[in-house]
């Protein structure tokens, strides 16, 4: 390993229109070391990143990449002289091929043409060092998320790259592919890349960083060896507190006495097992399981966004959502790209949007704008105004901003899949808080996430999902229980994603 770094950047500066996105940030990528990019939601991750790979120019600083001044004109330029990266949105074509998507721009060609034969051969050894075995001549839209990031990041590896940068790549992989991408991340490392790496979850950072580098507000808070940081002292720092400041987490709530507001009875599916669930009014109802498990398939029953073979909902068969939503349901996707977020609105319209639908279009302008700014403000959603279009917004805000459009709603039924993807560790405080409050004035939630102990911090009663099946209810429990039901307790947690995601299903499972 060298001790010159590979990339020395210096005082880079960025700004759009009423935000200073990067004000004078530093940052060194050695040859073979993991590095995590650190910070809060708008801190400025994406925007150095962008700088680094040729999508933005800066208007400041200094950028040499093995001793030489570093200007990408664009992220093509960026790669050609060996700076690869997978982005925050994926910048794949769904329509065409996994093994054109592999070569994108680099097919093997003979006189003829494309050498379809060779490329498709070549896909597929690729992936197989990945171990992921998928029909390689299949549209890539037709595969799962996780297909998709690591299709990303095996075409990254494919360039001769001498540094890598992932941003946020594991926001929507399971643990077994999250797994998965953590080692080839040890093995790029191995073989001297240098490594830039962005998420929100604290454990993989610590489990493969070598260095990490904070970043507050567009302005740089330090570079620490990840051996000599605590997490407590990451947190403060990204945060920008002391360490006796940061926030205990939500402690689960005591359990609450309500009405039923949602009773599901023997709702099925073919792939899905039949099962029952009562949420009543002022509690939280945690979904877990792995991928594949199930989870999101039943909240869609639920919601009747899946038709439901048999079964009823409140003691009727439920035709559509629209009937869903006039029983005072509502239902946060997990793929907000697909049908969540509006890019061109602004943040006050994304969010005015339901509560704009449920009350006939009489909200003035006034009182959307009042709702808008509340909710910036208790979700702390980053943003020069209420006005902005949320394309503009960093990732973890555009989030916020969908969340908050069905908090502001208040129906009596709030379905929530994946709500904190993306969202920093200070935010997700806010938000479970703001679910607590949620509920305590009636409102019955359902909440589905990755992250176990999340699931139960919030929830009051946590139904597991094994093989499409609901197998237990638990409440008052712990980590090791939930775990424990979740694996079930014939045999050892057995993850098959990979088998499950070559067979292109599965979509909404993650
Ligand atoms: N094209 C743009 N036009 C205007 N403002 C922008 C643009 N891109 C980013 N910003 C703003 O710059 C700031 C930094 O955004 P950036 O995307 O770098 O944050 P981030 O650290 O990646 O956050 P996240 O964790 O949410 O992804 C934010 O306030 C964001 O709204
Ligand atoms: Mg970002």
């Amino acid at each position: 390993m060298s001790t010159e770094p590979l990339l020395v950047a210096r005082g880079v500066q960025k700004r759009f229109p009423g935000v200073h996105a990067l004000a004078g940030v530093d940052l060194d990528v050695r040859a073979g070391e993991v590095h995590s990019l650190m910070g809060q939601n708008g801190a400025g991750k994406s925007t150095l990143i962008k700088i680094l790979t040729g999508v933005y120019a800066r208007d400041g600083g200094t950028i040499t990449f093995e001793g030489r001044d570093f200007r990408p004109t664009s992220p093509g330029d960026a790669q050609r002289q060996g700076i690869s990266t997978i982005y925050q949105e994926l910048n794949l074509v769904p329509s065409l091929t996994v093994a054109e998507n592999l070569f994108l721009g680099r097919a093997p060609r003979r006189w003829y043409g494309i050498d379809w034969r060779t490329m498709r051969k070549k896909a597929e050894e690729i992936l197989a060092t990945f171990d992921l075995r998928v029909p390689v001549d299949q549209p890539l839209g037709t595969m799962s998320a996780a297909v998709q990031q690591l299709v990303a990041i095996a075409r990254a590896v494919q360039t001769a790259a001498r540094i890598i940068i992932m941003d946020e790549p594991t926001s929507s992989l399971d643990s077994h592919e999250t797994e998965l991408l953590l080692g080839i991340i040890t093995r790029l490392k191995e073989r001297g890349l240098g490594i830039v790496f962005v998420t929100h979850f604290l454990e993989q950072v610590y489990r493969v960083s070598d260095r990490i580098t904070v970043l507050r507000n567009g302005t740089l808070v330090g570079t620490y060896a990840a051996s000599q940081l605590s997490k407590l002292d990451l947190v403060s720092h990204m945060l920008g507190k002391v360490p006796e400041e940061v926030e205990p987490a939500l402690q689960p709530h005591v359990e609450s006495q309500g009405p039923a507001v949602v009773s599901a009875k023997g709702l099925a599916r073919r792939g899905v097992e039949p099962f029952d669930l009562t949420v009543h009014a002022g509690e939280v109802v945690g979904f877990a399981g792995l991928l594949g498990s199930g989870r999101t398939e039943a909240a869609r029953l639920i919601f009747a966004a899946d038709h439901a073979k048999e079964g009823t909902v409140n003691g009727s068969q439920l035709r559509s959502p629209r009937q869903a939503i006039d029983q005072g349901m509502a239902f946060l996707p997990e793929d907000r790209k697909a049908d969540g977020i509006i890019p061109e609105l602004s943040v006050r319209e994304n969010i005015a949007l339901v509560v704009q639908r449920k009350l006939g279009f009489t909200v003035s302008r006034a009182q959307q704008e009042k709702l808008a700014q509340e909710f910036v403000t208790k979700l702390g959603i980053k943003t020069p105004s209420v006005e902005q279009p949320v394309r503009l917004l960093s990732g973890g805000n555009q989030q916020k901003v969908i969340l908050a459009r069905w908090l502001a709603y208040e129906p009596r039924f709030l379905i929530l899949d994946e709500p904190t993807r993306g969202i920093d560790v200070g935010a997700k405080g806010e938000i479970e808080r703001l679910i607590h409050q949620l509920s305590q004035k009636g409102m019955a939630v359902l909440f589905i996430s990755a992250a176990l102990e999340e699931v139960l911090r919030i929830s009051h009663r946590i139904a597991v999902f094994r093989d499409r099946k609901k197998v237990g209810e638990l409440s008052r429990t712990t980590l090791p229980e939930v775990m424990k039901v979740i694996a079930g307790e014939e045999k050892p947690a057995e993850v098959s994603g990979v088998a499950k995601m070559a067979a292109g299903e599965d979509k909404h499972a993650l």
